[in-house]
């Protein structure tokens, strides 16, 4: 389910994440790896753009075979994976998945870390050639793609993994299954298998941060946004005297509020004036895309409703649901809170910060009315100093590690 929020930041291109991991694991079971080097490949193939949070880098990425800028995403992706531990072992996997064959030889790395980075960028490569192909057929589409690929045979990509992958392609229903349906039958049924391991809090939160991270490169302004709301919301919750695992709940929940915001185009976050109509209704969406995105985690049910309700009023009005008075639980009422009064504290491209003063006057107000929760503003007020250090202070994002 996460890594459909990875597959919104392309926007109009959703699924390259799904297809990549598809077509490589598919490829690696031809080569006859093991159980664990197909489960490596499939989140590898998920999760390899992950340091690729702007519609615009995404563009660049996928616009043709060679694209020069895309090593920063590499680099990037790789301190993410990292510091998520049940999938830090493939973080050189994400480091190297741009590099050519001839060139990953005079690497030092383990042989098995080579195999999947290289597995993954041809996997990658053919899924960006498919886009950029004129034809929309896939059976038309793989014919040239195939050709281009094979010149490139012990050079960008290693003999024994081109031939497992023009082995694994060589039928009509390896190229059909990239097709939406297809593709989301196949990668659901693999994940219903895997997910079924259950995750500490701890982890979760590590996993919460790095999409946090994610949201909040997608542009200057949203930078530290999430895991500071996420402080203050956590902050909040101990005032109201949550217990310790309700407090790293709403943290989690804060830190994903956004998540639906990967599939806002950078332009418009980053508009500096007023937002047309169809500008605002695509910010709009952004609350409902976080629900949907969490909503079917497992065990997640809960915590979909506290991060997606972050723009909801206790008198209702807000959005995209509309509710409002006991629909709207106390947690969702912390993190909207939080999330005010970060945003209020930090530069947006339509205004500056603004004061402590004035943020709370407008926090304040907004009591008044009826669009946030009295007590929870009074928590702020009792503990403004705390909740300012986690605001705009210069301490380290707590991973919980
Ligand atoms: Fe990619
Ligand atoms: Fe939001
Ligand atoms: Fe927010």
């Amino acid at each position: 389910m996460l890594s459909d929020a990875l597959d919104l930041v392309g926007v109009d291109d959703v699924f390259h994440g799904k297809r990549v991991a598809y077509m490589a694991r598919t490829a690696g079971v031809v080569l006859g790896l093991d159980a664990a080097g197909l489960d490596d490949l499939l989140h590898a193939g998920l999760f390899h753009d992950c340091g690729v949070s702007t519609t615009r880098e995404h563009s660049v990425i996928v616009a043709g075979l060679d694209s020069k800028d895309d090593e920063a995403h590499c680099l990037r992706g790789e301190v993410l994976v990292a510091s998520f531990q049940p999938l830090a072992h493939l973080a050189s996997v994400v480091r190297w998945h741009h590099t050519d064959a001839v060139d990953l030889e005079l690497i030092d790395l383990p042989d098995r870390t080579r195999l999947l980075a290289n597995m993954v960028f041809l996997a990658d490569r053919v899924d960006v050639m498919l886009f950029n192909s004129p034809e929309e057929d896939l059976l038309l589409a793989r014919v040239p793609i195939l050709e281009m690929v094979r010149q490139q045979r012990g050079i960008r990509f290693r003999a024994d993994i081109m031939d497992a992958f023009l082995a694994a392609a060589s039928n009509e229903a390896f190229w059909l299954t990239l097709e939406p349906r297809a593709l989301g039958l196949y990668i659901g049924h693999l994940a219903r298998n895997l997910a079924n391991r259950e995750m500490s809090v701890t982890e979760l939160r590590q996993l919460a941060f790095v999409f946090a991270t994610i949201v909040d490169a997608k542009s200057p302004f949203t930078a530290e946004h999430s895991w500071r709301v996420a402080s203050v919301a956590r902050r909040l919750a101990a005032a109201a005297q949550l217990d310790d695992e309700r407090q790293g709940l709403v943290e989690v929940a804060a830190l994903l509020h956004d998540i639906g915001k990967l599939r806002v185009p950078d332009h418009i976050l980053e508009k500096p004036g007023t937002l047309n109509g169809p500008e605002r209704m695509r910010i709009t969406r952004h609350a409902f895309d976080t629900w949907q995105i969490l909503s079917r985690i497992d065990g997640f049910e809960e915590m979909a409703q506290w991060a997606a309700y972050h723009h909801e009023w206790v008198c209702g009005g807000g959005y995209p649901f509309g509710i409002s008075g006991k629909g709207l639980v106390r947690e969702a009422r912390l993190v909207a809170v939080a999330d005010v009064f970060q945003a209020l504290r930090q530069d947006r491209p339509y205004r500056g910060r603004m004061s402590v003063d004035t943020a709370l006057g407008i926090v304040d107000s907004m009591v008044s009315q009826g669009k946030l929760d009295a007590d929870v503003v009074s928590l702020l007020h009792l503990d403004i100093i705390g909740c300012e250090a986690a605001a705009t202070g210069t301490q380290e994002p707590f991973l919980g590690m």
